[in-house]
């Protein structure tokens, strides 16, 4: 479609990683680049539309104006900023903009507004544009006014960053021609309960790692589990366990374990026999538990880190299940999927993130996706579509 003198809302998720003001990964300025140049390249103006860090945990939320040098150097276009985009001279301001100009309004959270959706800012954003594109993956799982209220009001479309994002966990959960299995990982099971009830209704192997082995081995009555609290999740738990057997999905978790037993890191393996110890990562034997079945596996989904990987020596497990899937995956032996902030930060850590087959920039919205197959931002490009018809 030719775009000359139209404007389109792109929303993406610059919520990137900060470390005393500095970048710490720019993966997520970078995803909407080939949208953005697109809808340049047709003469259109694109006003980005982001938030930065979160109002809901007290992390601060910060202006944006501090990430236009990086956003210049990495979209070869000067960026026009707006701050009071909600004021008045807004429009005139675009509309004085040249062709294929790069605008940024800033952060969207700065008004309480976004997070409550609240369709009347929702539709104050929209009047300022022709077109709305999500390039916001990791976003998806907010309904909020510029990812849900936005489309309601303008014609709208998935980025094509967004639907590959989609497209690669519908390949995992469509895939029909081996075995699949998932490594889901973390330190709270309260956030992964839903997931591990669909995913063991659909997958061949779901092993078990980090905290969340710790419930299950709980559950089973292992001995070192009982430093794990799984008390309230117990249903839960034996739900997961029962229907395992139900649905011939192999429960994998692991057999020995990484232990600190001084104040300077020095680090015992032990057995799931010994008991009251604090574990922080799996063990040898585990190691090679998940790789056996990764061998006889054709598709893997991972999602959480299986130890502590942050804090060295506990670094072992993770690594050495990336390096195993990065090169079974090189080797075309094996499709990988990996998603979750934690899990990408600890491929990029360890240097094999471009050697899986696709790795997320979504954190909960890869979760939510994985759960559920839809989200807030898809039913809203539905609710678009019905009103003002495809793009
Ligand atoms: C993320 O970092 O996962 C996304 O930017 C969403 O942020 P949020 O969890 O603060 O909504």
């Amino acid at each position: 479609m030719e775009l000359s003198d139209k404007v389109v809302l792109v929303r993406v998720d610059f919520n990137v990683p900060m470390g005393n003001g500095i970048i710490m990964d720019d993966a997520r300025i970078r995803v909407p680049v080939a949208t953005v140049r697109d809808l340049q390249n047709r003469g259109a103006k694109v006003v980005l539309i982001s938030h930065l860090g979160k109002t809901s945990d007290q992390t601060e939320v910060e202006s944006l104006r501090q990430l236009i040098p990086h956003i210049e150097k990495i979209y070869k276009s000067s960026v026009l900023f707006i701050e009071n985009y909600l004021s008045e001279n807004t429009r005139s301001l675009i509309k004085k903009a040249p062709q294929n100009s790069l605008i940024l309004f800033e952060n969207l959270r700065f008004h309480p507004q976004e997070e409550s959706c609240d369709l009347a800012f929702a539709e104050k954003l929209a009047s300022l544009g022709d077109f709305f594109v999500n390039e916001a993956f990791s976003v998806s799982h907010r309904k909020h006014a510029s990812v849900f209220g936005i489309p309601q009001f303008l014609p709208s479309d998935l980025g094509e960053n967004f639907k590959k994002e989609i497209k690669n966990i519908e390949r995992f959960f469509n895939y029909s021609s081996g075995k699949r299995m998932a490594i889901i990982g973390g330190s709270k099971l309260l956030t992964k309960i839903k997931l591990l009830k669909r995913l063991v209704t659909k997958v061949d192997k779901l092993a078990l790692g980090g905290g969340i082995a710790g419930a299950f081995l709980s559950y089973f009555k292992n001995d070192i589990s009982e430093v794990f609290d799984f008390g309230e999740y117990e249903a839960d738990v034996k739900e997961v366990t029962e229907n395992a057997k139900k649905f011939g999905c192999e429960l994998i978790v692991p057999t020995d374990f990484s232990a600190l037993i001084s104040t300077k890191s020095e680090h015992a393996i032990m057995r799931s026999e010994d008991s009251n110890t604090m574990v922080f990562d799996i063990g040898p034997d585990s190691v090679k538990l998940l790789e056996d079945h990764i061998l006889t596996s054709d598709m893997v989904l991972w999602n959480g880190p299986v130890g502590l990987f942050e804090r060295s020596p506990f670094e072992f497990g993770t690594k050495a299940i990336a390096e195993f899937i990065a090169e079974r995956t090189q080797n075309h032996q094996l499709i990988s999927i990996i998603g979750g902030g934690d899990t990408g930060f600890a491929m990029k850590k360890f240097g094999v993130a471009d050697k899986m087959t696709c790795i997320s920039t979504a954190g909960g919205a890869f979760l939510n996706y994985v759960e559920n197959e839809d989200c807030p931002a898809l039913e809203a490009i539905r609710i678009s579509h019905s009103k003002f018809g495809e793009l």
